[in-house]
């Protein structure tokens, strides 16, 4: 079978490997991919939001399955345009994506439906939202409602703060049309977990659940960035932690999300902080997490394509959903000054051992060498038995690449390994 995957970064390259094990699968396209997605898969040189040109390429190569990973064309409407042009799809289509579109929308919908949520406010007016900050607590959550790469929120711990980050969402514009509406809603405690799930609209099944390092450096000091690394299972999701996601937001979710005539299929992401009233959800994605993917998938032992298309076709239910007991941990290299400036075109090193554990994300091919062309450049990632293994092995791996100006956080999973021993 002739599959494609739409996107170009070390999450869709996870995928494109444990897709490539299903022996259907003859041919994957990647558009665009990346250079080292070009291992396996063929590159297509169409980015991943030009509707048009994806439905065109996937007509005239007579592509019979489509997945969708990132945020932008999902929202934009890419698989209501493959699925119009007949093609199956993984991934929801723009009605249900909205969950991940629009943060007011998403409020909205725990709201009505009594899903566990921050406490919060929605203004599409500057001086009503600067008024409401001026008297809020704090710290105070600010955020655009439109996507904003993972940048539309700010936590303000001064008043000034929030005032600004208000004023540079809705007068400045900064995130243009994203943030014309702003959510500001109250700040929440406690650790973070990310579960990934798989839904036809009708069962969810979550996967293992993970933990993303989002700030730059050590100690979750400096910038928010698109992750630095992860590590899966999550040890503060424990089972009587995850009993309650599944009844108070798994699946009352998906049900909400029928009951509004927007059914769900594909991969939805359930961002959660285990407060201490208990989890809430801190953001939903209608995708897969970068780079939580990266270490979901390895510990996933049953047939990507199978479940997907069952997905896709609505026979969940009667699918085996299997992972791994085991713990993995991705280290993400990036080029040093991500997520600010950083220089690129350096020439990366990978022993050849190494191959297939690492997951590319900005890197391109020039004359045939893999050189550096992103902040984030690739992710390793070690299965083991136990965590502190595949975090030892992961580190090891990450020790033997190099490229210029590299840099990486040396602390990934000492938080979890932390909440082991305390047990
Ligand atoms: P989001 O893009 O909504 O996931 O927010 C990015 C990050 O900001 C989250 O991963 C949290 O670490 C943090 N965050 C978002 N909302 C809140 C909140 N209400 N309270 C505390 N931290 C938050
Ligand atoms: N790693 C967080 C995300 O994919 O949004």
């Amino acid at each position: 079978m002739k599959i494609m995957v739409v996107g170009g970064g070390g999450r869709e390259h996870a995928v494109i490997r444990k897709l490539k094990e299903n022996k259907l699968v003859t041919d994957i396209f990647a558009l665009p991919g990346n250079g080292g997605i070009a291992m396996d898969a063929t590159p297509v040189a169409i980015s991943a939001t030009d509707i048009p040109a994806i439905v065109d390429f996937a007509v005239k190569n007579g592509v019979e399955y489509a997945v969708v990973t990132p945020d932008d064309p999902l929202v934009l409407g890419t698989v209501d345009a493959l699925e119009g042009a007949g093609i199956p799809c993984f991934g929801p289509r723009a009605n249900a994506a909205i969950i991940e579109g629009s943060k007011a929308f998403s409020k909205r919908l725990m709201k009505k439906y009594g899903i566990p949520t921050a406490d919060y406010e929605i203004f599409d007016n500057a001086q009503k939202a600067l008024n409401y900050v001026a008297t809020a607590k704090l710290p105070v959550v600010v955020k655009a409602d439109g996507l904003a790469l993972g940048k539309g929120v700010v936590i303000a711990n001064t008043r000034e703060e929030a005032f600004e980050a208000v004023r540079s969402a809705m007068e400045d514009k900064k995130f243009g049309k994203s943030g014309e509406t702003v959510v500001i809603e109250e700040f929440l405690t406690g650790p973070e977990v990310s579960v990934l799930s798989f839904t036809d609209g009708k069962c969810v099944v979550p996967m293992v659940s993970s933990m993303d390092h989002k700030r730059a450096l050590d100690g979750d000091k400096g910038l928010n960035t698109g992750g630095m690394g992860t590590i899966a299972p999550n040890p503060f999701y424990t089972p009587e932690v995850a009993k309650e996601c599944m009844e108070k937001i798994f699946k009352p979710t998906v049900e909400a999300m029928n009951a509004e005539g927007r059914p769900f299929k594909g991969c939805l992401y359930f961002g959660l902080m285990i407060t201490p009233d208990g989890p809430k959800v801190i953001e939903y994605n209608c995708r897969f997490g970068d780079p939580e993917t990266q270490v979901v998938l390895p510990l996933l032992e049953s047939d990507l394509f199978d479940v997907m298309r069952a997905v896709t076709e609505g026979r969940l239910a009667e699918t085996e959903v299997k992972f791994s007991d085991g713990a993995a941990a991705c280290v993400v290299m990036c080029s040093k000054g991500y997520p600010l400036k950083y220089e690129k075109g350096f020439r990366i090193d990978i022993p050849e051992d190494l191959i297939g554990k690492v997951f590319v994300a900005g890197a391109k091919l020039e004359d045939g060498a893999l050189v550096t062309s992103g902040g984030r450049v690739l992710g390793v990632t070690e299965t083991a038995d136990d965590l502190e293994t595949a975090l030892r092995l992961a580190y090891e791996d990450a020790d033997r690449i190099s490229f210029e100006n590299a840099f990486m956080r040396r602390d990934i999973g000492q938080k979890a390994l932390e909440k082991i021993r305390a047990h």
